[in-house]
């Protein structure tokens, strides 16, 4: 691709392809000689200068999209990550950025909901958004109901007058169910509730969720975008008719993503399309391997037959991340423990999508309340990174290990 404008590339088919050309305008790249950089700059600004009294007053009339203004409305190193993410998303109308996957969530819903509504979020949500719900959105009158990740069309029959919008994440957070989210956007689009989907471990490229019929895509791009366990950054992609809004709420919000951690979120999709398939091939090889091993009672990886939903991934999805959990056998909270702790290509810590694998034990029993978690059987979460999954299962051999040893066994 040459550095041309936008409007002139023809549109690539391919995800792969789509990724190293989104978002690039050569309005944001080249001078005036016509020479130009690959990728937008890190344009970092509060105060924009304007040639005159009379520029300054046309621009504050102006639709501030995509147009010069003051900081807090982007600079082009943010607005071509958002318009990257849009085109990525076939039939979206617009993105907003935000400084983290849980602003983005919480601007989703802020959009859309209003005192007296009631939101359905599935039960299998990231905990931080469930807190949102449970907290600000309560205390400003938004009531909240759970959902079985499981209800898919079945849940029109939830609906009540005041019933405004659907979240929906799939696969679900720490239990990785998925949802049959076309099947709740249609009847949600038929009841005129809004839907928002955290779309985050599938990415756009696994499952264009607009065209899904979904109104607002959410990703935390701290993940897959970013790739690099580097930065912050969240984003939210509107279906038509749902930007406006969007943008409003979190302009009132005074809601900003940095330059830097934008630029680079750029950086990381340019490589996201083949980082994916590395994380998918090779967290799909770790789960085999698992799912074949004695101390290993359950593997909760939608590309398995094993984990709910199973059906409706290979329906809707094209592929498979790199996130997934496994239930040991007999295990202890010490057990646990010392096969986490015995590992070492894995990290301990919180969140994924980074290059790096990382391994967490995880509860999600305490954090279900329609579907209540019991099953005995407790939970490590693995994040597969770009290392060679033949070392990550080595390292595994030595975690099992570990946990058979402090149960007294060999
Ligand atoms: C599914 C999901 N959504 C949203 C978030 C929040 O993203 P951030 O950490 O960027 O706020 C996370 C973080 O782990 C997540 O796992």
């Amino acid at each position: 691709m040459s550095g041309s404008d936008r409007e002139d590339r023809s549109p690539a088919a391919r995800p792969q392809t789509q990724v190293v050309g989104a978002g690039r305008r050569r309005e944001w790249t080249h001078g005036a000689d016509g020479r130009g950089v690959v990728n937008p700059p890190v344009w970092r600004a509060s105060t924009i200068l304007y040639d005159s009294v009379a520029d300054l007053r046309a621009a504050a009339g102006r639709d501030t999209h995509h147009r010069w203004f003051y900081g807090r409305r982007g600079t082009p190193t943010q607005w071509s990550l958002a318009d990257a993410l849009s085109e990525l998303e076939p039939g979206a109308e617009g993105t907003f950025l935000y400084p983290s996957g849980v602003a983005a969530v919480s601007a989703a819903l802020l959009s859309v909901l209003s005192p007296g509504d009631e939101l359905l979020l599935v039960d299998s949500a990231y905990d931080p958004t469930r807190a949102f719900a449970d907290g600000l959105l309560a205390r400003f009158g938004v009531t909240t109901r759970f959902y079985d990740p499981l209800a898919g069309g079945g849940i029109a029959d939830l609906f009540t007058p005041a019933t405004r919008a659907v979240l929906m994440e799939s696969p679900g957070s720490l239990t990785f169910e998925v949802q049959d989210v076309p099947a709740i956007c249609a009847a949600a689009r038929g009841a005129g509730v809004a839907t928002i989907l955290d779309n985050t471990w599938a990415t756009p490229l696994n499952f264009p969720a607009i065209a899904a019929g979904v109104d607002l895509s959410v990703l935390a791009c701290t993940k897959y975008v970013v790739g690099h366990s580097d930065a912050m950054l969240g984003s939210v992609t509107a279906a038509p008719g749902r930007f406006a809004r969007l943008r409003d709420t979190s302009f009132q919000l005074g809601l900003v993503a940095s330059p830097d951690d934008a630029w680079l979120g750029a950086r990381g999709l340019r490589t996201m399309a083949v980082r994916l398939k590395h994380h998918g091939a090779a967290a799909l090889k770790v789960a085999r391997w698992l799912a074949e091993r004695p101390e290993v009672a359950t593997v909760l990886h939608p590309a398995l037959p094993s984990c709910p939903g199973h059906d409706l991934f290979l329906r809707d999805f094209r592929g498979a991340s790199g996130l997934f959990a496994f239930g040991l056998r007999d295990a202890t909270e010490a057990s646990r423990a010392a096969l986490i702790d015995a590992l070492d290509l894995f990290g301990i810590g919180y969140s994924w999508g980074g290059y790096e694998s990382l391994a967490l034990p995880v509860d999600p029993a305490r954090h279900r309340t329609a579907v209540p978690w019991d099953s005995p059987h407790r939970l490590v979460r693995l994040q597969i990174g770009l290392e060679d999954a033949d070392d990550l299962i080595a390292d595994l051999d030595r975690g099992l290990a570990a946990h058979r040893r402090v149960l007294g066994g060999s």
